[in-house]
């Protein structure tokens, strides 16, 4: 943490060999970014989703493949109705922008719970998903209603009615066939999870795909975090070194 953009290793990204496939983002800050402008927790989220927005193009623009975005958990329903319904809204005018994924090449994804969702926001993530199913530029997760333990859970009903429809047997339930029960199926987990905001904790993001991914958190609030900030955490993710549990 305390992050030097002075640094030149936030002018650049590594060179392309050194990039993760896949970067988790924990979008956190919002509140306390408003809060010290005197400004409702909602206009952090609104400066939020345009710090996202830059942060695909720049991630698409250096190449990296896929990314996750933690958007909305199983536990932010907590909060006043105003907050969520505002974070619905802003979700939905995101997701019903198709013209954008289809101008930037990406393919839109949402991980998470959507049958509690509204009726709208449900109908967004559809079509999302659906016309830009076939882009080609790049992966984007949108992490909505998402519980890592949630997830697994969801997977664990999943493969227990296969189980009963007799389609596998118990002894056939392995880490290849967990994983592609999971909202994650088919991509590869994180290399590396990024959490602005100070916070060091997961908060059940991608509990199980995190079991080998590199954490970096970051003292910067999301609104205000700048591809030059990204760069600082590549580099900080290219000089680890990735054991895996060997040697
Ligand atoms: C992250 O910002 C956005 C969501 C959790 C939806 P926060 O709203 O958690 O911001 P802080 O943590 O209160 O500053
Ligand atoms: C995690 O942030 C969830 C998202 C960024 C969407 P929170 O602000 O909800 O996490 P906690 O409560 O600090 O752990
Ligand atoms: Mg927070």
């Amino acid at each position: 943490m305390g992050e030097n953009l002075q640094e030149e290793k936030a002018k650049q990204p590594p060179s392309r060999e050194h990039l993760p496939r896949h970067i988790g983002f924990i979008m956190d800050g919002n509140g306390r970014w408003a809060r010290q402008r005197g400004l409702p927790r909602e206009m952090g989220h609104k400066s939020g989703a345009e710090a996202f927005r830059r942060i695909v193009r720049y991630c698409q623009e250096i190449g990296i493949p896929t990314i996750t975005a933690y958007a909305f958990s199983t536990e932010n329903w907590k909060r006043p109705k105003h907050e969520v319904d505002a974070l619905m809204d802003l979700l939905g005018e995101y997701l019903a922008d198709l013209s954008r994924f289809q101008k930037e090449n990406v393919r839109l994804l949402v991980l998470g719970d959507v049958a509690p969702l509204r009726e709208d926001l449900r109908a967004s993530i559809i079509r999302a998903e659906e016309g830009s199913r076939n882009n080609t530029g790049m992966t984007v997760n949108i992490a909505l209603n998402y519980g890592g333990r949630d997830e697994i859970v969801h997977a664990a009903r999943k493969l227990a009615e296969a189980c009963l429809r007799g389609e596998m047997a118990p002894e056939d339930i392995d880490e290849a066939a967990l994983s592609g029960s999971l909202y994650t199926a088919g991509q590869p987990d994180p290399d590396v999870i990024i959490r602005p905001s100070g916070e060091m904790r997961l908060s059940n993001f991608l509990s199980w795909q995190s079991a080998y991914a590199e954490l970096i958190f970051m003292r910067v609030l999301w609104p205000d975090f700048t591809p030059q900030h990204l760069n600082y955490a590549l580099h900080q993710y290219a000089g680890r070194s990735r054991r895996f549990g060997g040697v």
